[in-house]
C-alpha cells in the first residue's frame, strides 16, 4: 500500500524541460541527456516534484528575459505532465560559477578520468557551496518530512549535508548518473575531504556499476579512516561511527516497452524504410551522442576511416551516420570540438566519397523522438565508443529499437553499460581504432542467426532491468518502502 502522504521529490540541476531563447523569444524545450530520459517516465508515472533551475539565468534583462512568462509555461507543463515543476532560480554569475566552473570545468572531466582538462578554481567551489546551499533551501521548503527526497548527480553533492545543517529532516538519496574515478584520480580534487564527507551524509548513496562504488570506498578509506564497511553485494552499509548510510550500484535503465513500441509503429516504420531506401540498402553504422568530448566521437570518425582503409570491399556498401545533440554550446572546450568533428567528417567524406556514395552522414541538431528511433530501427549497427561513460543509454536504447532483433551492438569497454551488457555486445577500446576498425569488419559480416542469438539476449536483459525496476531497486535501498511498486525481482 502507499502511503497518501509520502512523496517522491525528484532533485536535480536540469528540469525535463528547459527555458531556450530563439528568434521567436523563449520557448520550452525538451532536456536533453540521460538523467532526463531516465528520470522523466518515472516521475510521469509515480506523479510527484522535480525541483531543478529553468535553464535560463533569472537576472537576465527584464526585458528579455524570461521571468513573466515562466510561471505560465511551467504551469502548462505541469498540467499535461502531471507532476509537478518547481524551479531554483539562479543569476548569471552563478550558473557561471557553479554550473560551467565546478560541475563541468572540475567534475565532469576529472570524474571521467580527464584531469587535464579540470581548471580547480577556487571560487568555483565557493559557487559550488552557495548554489548547493539555495538548492537545500527550496528542497525545504517544498517538501515535507514524510517525503523522499531523491537527489540526481554531481552538481548537487551537497545537499543533505546543507539541509542537516539547516536542521531540516528529511530521508535522502542520492544517485550519481556519471562514473566515480579511481582514488588516485579523485585525490586530485583540492576539495576532496569535504567533498566526500558531504556524500557521507545522505541516507543512501547509489553509483551506476560495483566498480564505482569500490572507487568511492576506496576514496572514502584514504579520506575518513574511520568508516567501516559491513556486508557484501550491490548494497553495503558504511559505518562512520555515530551513524551510518548505505551505498549501492543502480544500473540506471530507460523504459523499454515505451522504445521498442515507438520502434514498432508504423510512421516510425515508414521513416526507416526511408531512410534504407535513401541510402541504397546499404548497412548502417549508427552513432548517437550528446556533443561531448567525452564521447570519443572524433576517435570514432578515425575509426570509420581506418575501416575504409582495411577494408576497400566496404566502399559503397556502407554508410556511418552520426548524429549528434547540441551540449554546453557556451563552453570553448566544445566548440572546438565541434569543429574538429567537422572538419573530420570533411576529410574521410573527401577521401572515400564516389559518384552516389559519400560514407559519412553528420547531424548537428536535437531529434524528435520518433526521427531518432526511426534511426535506431534502420542501423544495423550501434556503435557507441565513449572514452568513458556513466551508463550510456543510447546502447540501451538502440537494442530497445531493434524490434527486428537483427542489430549488432559495438560497445566501448569504458561505457558503464558494458558492465551489463559485456556478454552479448562486441566490446571495444575506444582509443583503439584499428580493433574498432576490424571489429566493424566482423559485426558486419556476422550471420544473421548469430546476431539474432545476441540482440535477443541483450534486449531480454533490458526490458528485464527496465526504468522503473531501478527506481524500485532504489527506493527500497532508501528505505522508501510505501514508493516501491514491484515486488523484490530475482536475479
Ligand atoms: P548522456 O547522459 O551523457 O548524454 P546517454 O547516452 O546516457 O548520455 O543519454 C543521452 C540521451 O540523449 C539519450 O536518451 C538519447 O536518446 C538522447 N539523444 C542523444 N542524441 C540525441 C539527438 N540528436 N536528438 C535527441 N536526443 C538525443
Ligand atoms: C549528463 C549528466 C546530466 C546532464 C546531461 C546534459 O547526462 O549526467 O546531469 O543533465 O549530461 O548536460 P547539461 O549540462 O546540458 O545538463
Amino acid at each position: 500500500m502507499k502511503s497518501a502522504s509520502q512523496r517522491l521529490v525528484v532533485v536535480s540541476n536540469r528540469l525535463p524541460v528547459a527555458l531556450v531563447k530563439d528568434e521567436n523569444g523563449w520557448q520550452v524545450k525538451q532536456g536533453s541527456g540521460g538523467l532526463v530520459t531516465a528520470m522523466a517516465p518515472v516521475l510521469k508515472n509515480r506523479g510527484g516534484v522535480w525541483i531543478g533551475w529553468s535553464g535560463a539565468p533569472a537576472d537576465a534583462d527584464p526585458a528579455d528575459g524570461p521571468d513573466a512568462d515562466m510561471d505560465r509555461l511551467f504551469d502548462d507543463f505541469t498540467d499535461e505532465a502531471g507532476y509537478e515543476l518547481c524551479t531554483v532560480p539562479l543569476t548569471q554569475a552563478e550558473v557561471d560559477g557553479y554550473y560551467f566552473g565546478f560541475s563541468n570545468e572540475i567534475i565532469w572531466p576529472l570524474f571521467h578520468d580527464l584531469q587535464s582538462r579540470c581548471r580547480f578554481h577556487p571560487r568555483y567551489w565557493r559557487s559550488y557551496l552557495d548554489v548547493n546551499f539555495k538548492f537545500a533551501e527550496a528542497v525545504a521548503r517544498r517538501s515535507t518530512p514524510d517525503d523522499y527526497i531523491w537527489i540526481q548527480d554531481y552538481h548537487l553533492m551537497h545537499q543533505a549535508f546543507f539541509l542537516k545543517s539547516m536542521g531540516v529532516r528529511r530521508n535522502t538519496g542520492f544517485f550519481l548518473h556519471i562514473p566515480f574515478p579511481p582514488p588516485d584520480i579523485f585525490m586530485k580534487l583540492p576539495w576532496r575531504a569535504k567533498l566526500i564527507q558531504a556524500l557521507t551524509e545522505f541516507d543512501l548513496v547509489g553509483f551506476q556499476t560495483v566498480q564505482d562504488r569500490r572507487n568511492f570506498v576506496s576514496s572514502l578509506h584514504r579520506l575518513m579512516p574511520e568508516a567501516k564497511v559491513e556486508g557484501r553485494g550491490a548494497v553495503v552499509t558504511v559505518n562512520m561511527g555515530n551513524r551510518s548510510f548505505r551505498a549501492g550500484a543502480f544500473p540506471i535503465s530507460i523504459d523499454f516497452a515505451q522504445f521498442s513500441k515507438m520502434a514498432a509503429q508504423p510512421d516510425v516504420l515508414q521513416k526507416a524504410a526511408e531512410l534504407k531506401e535513401a541510402l541504397r540498402h546499404r548497412q548502417i553504422i549508427l552513432g548517437v551522442d550528446r556533443l561531448d568530448y567525452t564521447k570519443g566521437i572524433p576517435e570514432r570518425i578515425r575509426s570509420i576511416q581506418t575501416l575504409l582503409r582495411r577494408y576497400p570491399d566496404l566502399h559503397g556498401k556502407v554508410n556511418f551516420i552520426q548524429i549528434a545533440v547540441p551540449s554546453r554550446e557556451e563552453v570553448d572546450e566544445y566548440k572546438e570540438l565541434r569543429t574538429e568533428i567537422e572538419q573530420l567528417v570533411g576529410r574521410v567524406n573527401g577521401e572515400f566519397s564516389i559518384p552516389g556514395w559519400v560514407p559519412v552522414h553528420y547531424h548537428y541538431r536535437n531529434l524528435p523522438h520518433d526521427e531518432l528511433v526511426g534511426y535506431y530501427a534502420a542501423a544495423d549497427v550501434g556503435l557507441v565508443t565513449p572514452l568513458r561513460d556513466g551508463m550510456n543509454l543510447v546502447a540501451k536504447e538502440y537494442c530497445a529499437c531493434n524490434n527486428k532483433g537483427d542489430g549488432v551492438l559495438v560497445l566501448s569497454e569504458f561505457a558503464g553499460a558494458a558492465a551489463q551488457l559485456q556478454r552479448h555486445a562486441y566490446l571495444v577500446n575506444p582509443y583503439d581504432m584499428e580493433g574498432i576498425a576490424k571489429a566493424l569488419h566482423r559485426a558486419l559480416h556476422w550471420e544473421p542467426e548469430e546476431r539474432k542469438i545476441h540482440m535477443a539476449k541483450l534486449r531480454e536483459q533490458i526490458r528485464r532491468n527496465n526504468i522503473f525496476r531501478w527506481v524500485d531497486s532504489f527506493l527500497r535501498a532508501g528505505i522508501a518502502k510505501s514508493l516501491v511498486d514491484f515486488p523484490e525481482m530475482e536475479t
